[in-house]
């Protein structure tokens, strides 16, 4: 594998690699590339054996769709067929930046990016380097995060190196991701429109546009057995340490309270909590996310702490969560899943 290390401050290296990986995209290879929300594994979405290639490099089940990556609103109109005017609308406010409208697909990416479905995911990121890559390539790069799956998804370099070192052929490093969580994955062809994922993108930001927009009953709970996900995506538990993981609900003393009880029952207990809870923590594996109010700083380090607190050899891990808000509802979100919804109010 390729590594190429973007030098930021030097703009004809990060030209020359950008240039470099783009060829690597047109000849059917695998490239990590940095976006603004999490790094992702691209590939031509025009050449089906390419984006095959993803879902072996990922282990990702096939019937999972991808994003399509596109450098603005201007190349949606290949890749989408009957776009709905609230989506110009939608990328004049939001492109680039962390928000994926799933749309009617003209049938132009190839059947797997899709997984089948008559619909297409479509983004335009905001990331210097993941525009100049799209745009040097010349094609739609279809990109998923570039974790294995299950796992968290990586905001750094060094994530993707962990997990698919030996299996892509380039990584291009851009440093930390500045928004930290995935896009927002928004149903435009349902009605109303629904928010599949909550992502960088809130939905009172996204009613601006389309009031009667929804968040669709997956976001913040299991599904039935006898429902079906709408975002296929949406019934694999993910962003998982390999540790279980508790959401723990309450108030900081019960909290810190709970956590001591517990290392009465479990000898290696791992906390992920607020940097208010660490100096009530001493002597736990506790490690902080972030201030408790500053969910733009939550959701950027949430991924990071989650594979740290995996190399703490934990029996069990306690995890605190914001309160629900529009703000809030990616961080929860992301938290649910990792914890496979388990969930513990102290009162
Ligand atoms: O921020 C992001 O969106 C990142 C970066 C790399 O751009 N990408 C990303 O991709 O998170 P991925 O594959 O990890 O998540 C894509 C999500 C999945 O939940 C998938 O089920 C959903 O989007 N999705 C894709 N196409 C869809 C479609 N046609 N209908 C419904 N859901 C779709
Ligand atoms: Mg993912």
């Amino acid at each position: 594998m390729e590594t190429i290390l973007q030098s930021i401050i030097d703009p004809v290296k990060q030209i020359d690699s950008i240039e470099r990986a783009a060829a690597i995209l047109r000849a059917g290879g695998l490239v990590a590339f940095p976006t603004e929300t999490v790094y992702g594994l691209g590939a031509n979405a025009l050449d089906r054996s390419a984006v095959r290639s993803i879902f072996e490099a990922k282990g990702r089940p096939q019937d999972n769709p991808l994003i399509a990556h596109i450098a603005d609103y201007e190349d949606l109109k290949a890749l989408s067929t009957n776009i709905p005017s609230q989506a110009k609308a939608l990328c004049d406010r939001f492109w680039p930046g962390p928000l994926s409208l799933v749309l009617r697909s003209a049938g132009l990416v190839a059947p797997e990016v899709t997984g089948g479905l008559d619909t297409v995911a479509v983004r335009s990121p905001a990331h210097p380097i993941a525009q100049a890559l799209i745009r040097s390539a010349g094609v739609p790069i279809a990109a998923p995060s570039a974790n294995l799956s299950g796992s968290p998804s990586p905001t750094e370099a060094a994530h993707v190196w962990a997990d698919l070192h030996g299996r892509i052929d380039c990584l291009l490093d851009g440093g930390p991701c500045s928004v930290g969580v995935e896009s927002t994955v928004l149903d435009l062809v349902s009605d109303p429109p629904r928010i599949l994922r909550p992502g960088g993108v809130t939905l009172d930001q996204i009613r601006t546009i389309c009031p009667d927009a929804v968040y669709d009953p997956a976001v913040f709970r299991k599904l039935d057995a006898h429902e079906t996900a709408r975002s296929p995506g949406m019934k694999y538990r993910h962003y998982s340490p390999k540790t279980p993981v508790y959401i723990v609900d309450g108030p900081q003393n019960l909290f810190v309270q709970f956590i001591r009880e517990k290392m009465k029952e479990y000898s290696r207990v791992a906390v992920l909590g607020y940097d208010e809870d660490l100096p009530f923590l001493s002597g736990v594996r506790a490690i902080s996310y972030g201030p408790a109010d500053r969910m733009d700083l939550l959701a950027k380090n949430l991924f990071s702490a989650l594979r740290t607190l995996d190399q703490f050899d934990a029996q069990i891990i306690f995890a605190r969560c914001p309160e629900r808000s529009d703000r809030s509802a990616a961080v929860e979100n992301r938290l649910m899943r990792a914890a496979g919804h388990q969930r513990i109010q102290l009162t």
